[in-house]
């Protein structure tokens, strides 16, 4: 029995995400790269490599675990790359995307045994939220100008866009396509592949894969190039639970339970974006709001329905949990770490994680 906190991974839904993704790389052509900054529980590659062409990266300790724990394919990319860690990083790799010209004119040298690509912004995303629009005023990210990538060329085979945000709407996809097409086009039909990101919801269940596929085909042969996809949470969507435990009970105007868990330390994400966690069934009479047990006034995971009352020890399951939190998870408060599980396709549950004292005091000095 794994003690809480813990995320349970169930492989047969992960499965049912990666036949999705697999279904796609059929029919369109193009190979599907699992973007480790969402996801990077090394436990669960030996499945998802039967279904994925290999790992897209973020730094070089991406990079690193992609080609030594995933293999298959590994691309490379970093806002920004130091002197100090160019060399690891291309020995990595099968191919680097430069964030900026600046940035592949300093290392196109260094990187000249692989292939290279430079990230391009279309200046339009799917995000209306500012802290992750790509596209947002003044961004970073990629190089926007036409002109200046011209001249950039003779260094490249390759471009990666990077600008749907949890798109689930494939007209909207379309519509942006079109417009990368039309600004960027005549570059697009000189390279050899093209990497469109991630971002985009095709393994939900009303996204329409067949047009979704026949467009990405189109697009490869309108300019002959290989489509990549850089799925993070369509691959792992749905997947995960974040298990925890009620420590303590009151009514202060509401029902509060505090939990074993904290919405800072292990589900990061729903502070930044301002979100609730997911309950399932989240139904029945008594309303609970489910706290975490960090100091921070507003440690809330959100408020739920349940069954029954809740009481000290009762289980808690959090939906989701997959995406952009075992990555993100830290030691504020010196909580608990919660273990990792995998739940087999057999049923029976593995404990592949735990955390301890140690690894707490480790992660200091
Ligand atoms: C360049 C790049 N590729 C892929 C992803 C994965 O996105 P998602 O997890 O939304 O699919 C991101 C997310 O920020 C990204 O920046």
């Amino acid at each position: 029995m794994v003690e809480t906190p813990y995320y349970l991974i169930d492989k047969a839904k992960l499965t049912r995400n990666m036949e999705r993704i697999a279904h796609v790389r059929e029919k369109s052509g193009a190979k599907a790269l699992l973007a480790l900054k969402c996801f990077a529980t090394w436990s669960v590659f030996d499945l998802m490599r039967d279904y994925m062409d290999g790992t897209t990266s973020s730094s070089l300790f991406e990079v690193r675990l992609g080609r030594e724990r995933f293999g298959k394919e590994t691309h490379a990319y970093s806002v920004a790359y130091g002197d100090n860690e160019i060399d690891e990083v291309v020995s990595h790799a099968d191919k680097i995307i430069f964030n900026s010209i600046s940035q592949l004119e300093r290392f196109a040298d260094k990187a000249a045994g692989i292939a290279r690509g430079l990230r391009l912004n279309p200046q339009v995303s799917s995000s209306s939220f500012d802290l992750a629009d790509p596209a947002r005023p003044f961004s970073r990210l990629g190089e926007w100008d036409v002109a200046k990538v011209e001249r950039a060329m003779d260094r490249i085979n390759g471009f990666m866009v990077h600008n749907n945000c949890e798109n689930k709407d494939f007209g909207l996809f379309d519509r942006m396509l079109a417009g990368i097409e039309e600004r960027f086009g005549s570059l697009i039909a000189r390279v050899g592949w093209v990497s469109l990101g991630g971002g985009i919801h095709f393994t939900g269940d009303d996204y329409p894969v067949e047009a979704f596929s026949a467009r990405l085909r189109a697009f490869a042969d309108r300019y002959g190039v290989q489509v990549y996809l850089e799925p993070g949470e369509a691959s792992i969507t749905n997947s995960t639970t974040l298990e925890v435990t009620v420590l303590d009970t009151l009514y202060n105007g509401k029902n509060l339970a505090i939990v074993d868990s904290s919405i800072e330390a292990h589900m990061l994400d729903l502070l930044i974006y301002r979100e609730t966690a997911k309950v399932s069934p989240n139904e029945g009479p008594h309303s609970y709001m489910i706290c975490g047990k960090s100091c921070l006034a507003g440690d809330v995971f959100g408020e739920f329905r349940f069954a029954e009352e809740l009481k000290v020890g009762d289980r808690v399951s959090f939906q989701d949990a997959a995406g952009y939190t075992m990555v993100k998870k830290n030691w504020f408060n010196g909580v608990k770490m919660p273990a990792i599980a995998i739940r087999e396709l057999d049923g029976s549950v593995r404990t592949v994680r735990e955390f301890t004292y140690a690894d707490y005091e480790q992660s200091l000095s």
